[in-house]
């Protein structure tokens, strides 16, 4: 049985009523996380849960029980017999039900809680072949270190993408690569990684944060530094993260095709790498 969490409680997915008054609804006024779930454990659950709190806390959205994500994650992967399946999680908090204004609730009001797991496996094939990604302005905010679910403004370049037969797109804000629509984007010019710094300018992706650790760790160079979208052509290799694409080669940007059009070595060997590392956060390893 498919079974959600709403607002403390576990309940069959088509008993599960939300307001049409939910400013998550209404207005966007809501923030969210994706977590992996790799038959047996989560990938980085404190990371997601820190990521979490600080949005909560930069929307100024309370939510009294923030103690428990991590308690529900892991009910709902088992009320929905997801024990030994790769899955994802996905958690939702918006500011509650009050009705429609700009201004916060007064008095406030609780958030609405709401959270789901689904049976997810890696993409190997884009994992294997590497994908093309579409490059375009950023048309986004300021504040795109928050992980809100008002994604429009990703949503319609993303589609656009795909419509042009592209996996992901990759925005551009000042002349330099940000991030991508649901993905951190990295390069490798020589020996080196690139990764746009964590700012107000990207989402600090927990795939990204894990995958600098990970080649630090293992005598890989990082440099967390925007790369201008005039050096793309310069650029040997490039690979998109996210928690449900782990790393993703990528061979073409727009018309410009990256290295030898292939997933490149140290994409490869980052693949292999952070596969080790998620394989030996297995409580039975
Ligand atoms: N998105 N940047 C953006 C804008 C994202 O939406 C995401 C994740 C990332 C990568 O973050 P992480 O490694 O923590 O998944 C970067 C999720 C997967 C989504 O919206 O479905």
């Amino acid at each position: 049985m498919d079974e959600v969490f709403l607002n403390g409680q576990f309940v069959p997915r088509d008993k599960a009523m939300i307001s049409p008054d939910d400013r998550g609804f209404l207005l966007g006024d809501s923030i969210y996380e994706v977590i992996r779930w790799y038959g047996g454990y989560f990938f980085d659950l404190s990371g997601h849960a820190a990521r979490l709190r600080r949005s909560l806390h930069e929307t100024r959205i309370i939510w009294d029980d923030d103690s428990k994500f991590e308690e529900i994650a892991g009910e709902l992967i088992q009320r929905n017999g997801l024990g030994t399946e790769c899955a994802i999680v996905y958690f939702q908090v918006t500011r509650g039900v009050a009705p429609r204004t700009h201004a916060f609730p007064d008095p406030p009001v609780k958030p609405t809680v709401y959270g789901f797991a689904r049976r997810q496996s890696i993409n190997t094939l884009a994992a294997e072949q590497g994908v093309g990604i579409w490059l375009t302005p950023d048309p986004r905010w300021n504040r795109c270190d928050i992980k809100t679910t008002a994604l429009i403004a990703n949503i319609l370049p993303y589609q656009e993408a795909h419509d042009r037969g592209f996996a992901e797109v990759c925005f551009v804000r000042n002349g330099v690569v940000t991030e991508g629509a649901h993905s951190n984007i990295f390069f490798v010019r020589g020996e080196t990684l690139y990764t746009h710094p964590e700012n107000n300018g990207i989402l600090s992706g927990i795939t990204r944060k894990n995958v600098i650790a990970v080649a630090k760790g293992n005598g890989i160079s990082v440099a967390e530094e925007a790369v201008a979208a005039d050096m793309i052509p310069y650029m040997n290799e490039a690979f998109i993260t996210n928690t449900t694409g782990e790393i993703v080669p990528v061979t073409r940007i727009s018309e410009q095709v990256i290295g030898e059009g292939t997933p490149g070595t140290l994409t490869r060997r980052l693949q292999r790498l952070l596969r080790e590392h998620i394989q030996s956060l297995d409580p039975n390893h």
